[in-house]
C-alpha cells in the first residue's frame, strides 16, 4: 500500500519531460506577473526558494532578478530536468534540492522570497507547509503563492475536485480564495496583492501529460457529460472535454 508521498513520486518522477514542455506550465500571465513583482521588489538582492519547482518554470522566470534561487521538489526526475534546463539557459543562480514543503530542509529566516506555483494542491498538510514556508522566510521577506483555485460554489467544486483526482491520483485539493486567505493570515503573512486568471485545460494534452489510464479518462468524460448545466457553464466544459478553471496569485509579506 502506497503513502501519498510515494504516490506523488510515482506520478511526477517519470513525467518531468512532459512538464518541461507543457504550455500551461512554461508560460501564462501568472508567470509574467510573478516575474514583474519580483523584479520590482527583490531587485537582484534576494535569496529565494521555489517549493514544488516541478520542471522549473517559475525558478527559470525569477532567476534573472535574484542572487540565488533554490528549486526544491521531492521528485529526483523533476530536479534533474531543472538542473539540465538551468545549464542550457546558463542560469547558474539556480540550485536544486530534494525535499518536501511540509519539512523544509533550511534554517529559520534563510530566504528573502519563498514562492510556489501549481504545486500546493498536491500537499497533504497544507497548513504545516505554509507555516514552514513562513519559518524559512526572513522578517520583511515576500511570499508568492500561485495555484489552481477551488470553486466557491460547492456543486461546481465537487465536480472539479473529482475530475482532478480521476486525472491524477496525487491531487489533494484546489483551495478556494477564502480558504487561502484565512490560511495565509493565520501563518502571519500580510496580503499585498491578489490576482486571478482563467486557465484553459486542453483535454487531450492534460490527460496525456499525466498518462491518465483510459478507464479514468472515460470516467472524467462521463462525469462531465452528466454534470448539471450550472457546472458545465461554471467550468466552461467543451465538447472535447477541455475546460477552464482559475489560477490565483497571492503576493504577501512577512511582518
Ligand atoms: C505541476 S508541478 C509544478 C510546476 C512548477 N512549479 C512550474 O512552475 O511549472 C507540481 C510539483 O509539485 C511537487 N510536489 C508534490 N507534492 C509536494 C510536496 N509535498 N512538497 C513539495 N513539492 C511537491 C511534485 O513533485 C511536482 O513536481
Amino acid at each position: 500500500m502506497r503513502t501519498h508521498e510515494q504516490t506523488v513520486r510515482q506520478q511526477f518522477d517519470p513525467r518531468a519531460t512532459a512538464y518541461l514542455s507543457s504550455a500551461v506550465h512554461a508560460s501564462g500571465p501568472d508567470l509574467a506577473h510573478a516575474s514583474a513583482l519580483v523584479r520590482k521588489t527583490a531587485a537582484g538582492a534576494g535569496q529565494a526558494l521555489d517549493v514544488g519547482c516541478g520542471a522549473g518554470h517559475l525558478a527559470f522566470a525569477l532567476a534573472p532578478h535574484l542572487e540565488r534561487i533554490v528549486a526544491l521538489d521531492p521528485s529526483p526526475g523533476m530536479l534533474s530536468a531543472v538542473a539540465s534546463g538551468a545549464t542550457e539557459r546558463g542560469a547558474s543562480r539556480i540550485e536544486v534540492r530534494q525535499g518536501s514543503a511540509e519539512a523544509l530542509p533550511f534554517a529559520d529566516a534563510s530566504f528573502n522570497l519563498v514562492c510556489t506555483r501549481y504545486s500546493a494542491h498536491h500537499w497533504r498538510r497544507l497548513e504545516a507547509a505554509v507555516r514552514d514556508m513562513c519559518r524559512v522566510l526572513a522578517p520583511g521577506g515576500h511570499a508568492l503563492i500561485i495555484d489552481t483555485l477551488g470553486a466557491e460554489d460547492a456543486l461546481t467544486d465537487t465536480h472539479m475536485q473529482a475530475i482532478e483526482l480521476l486525472r491524477d491520483v496525487s491531487h489533494v485539493r484546489n483551495r478556494s480564495v477564502d480558504e487561502w486567505r484565512s490560511l495565509l493570515r493565520s501563518a502571519g503573512l500580510t496580503a499585498l496583492e491578489h490576482r486571478e486568471w482563467p486557465t484553459r485545460l486542453e483535454f487531450s494534452s492534460w490527460v496525456a501529460r499525466m498518462r491518465t489510464p483510459a478507464d479514468r479518462v472515460a470516467a472524467i468524460r462521463g462525469l462531465q457529460e452528466a454534470a448539471p448545466r450550472e457546472v458545465k457553464e461554471a467550468l466552461a466544459i467543451e465538447a472535447d472535454g477541455s475546460f477552464t478553471i482559475r489560477t490565483g496569485l497571492f503576493w504577501l509579506r512577512k511582518a
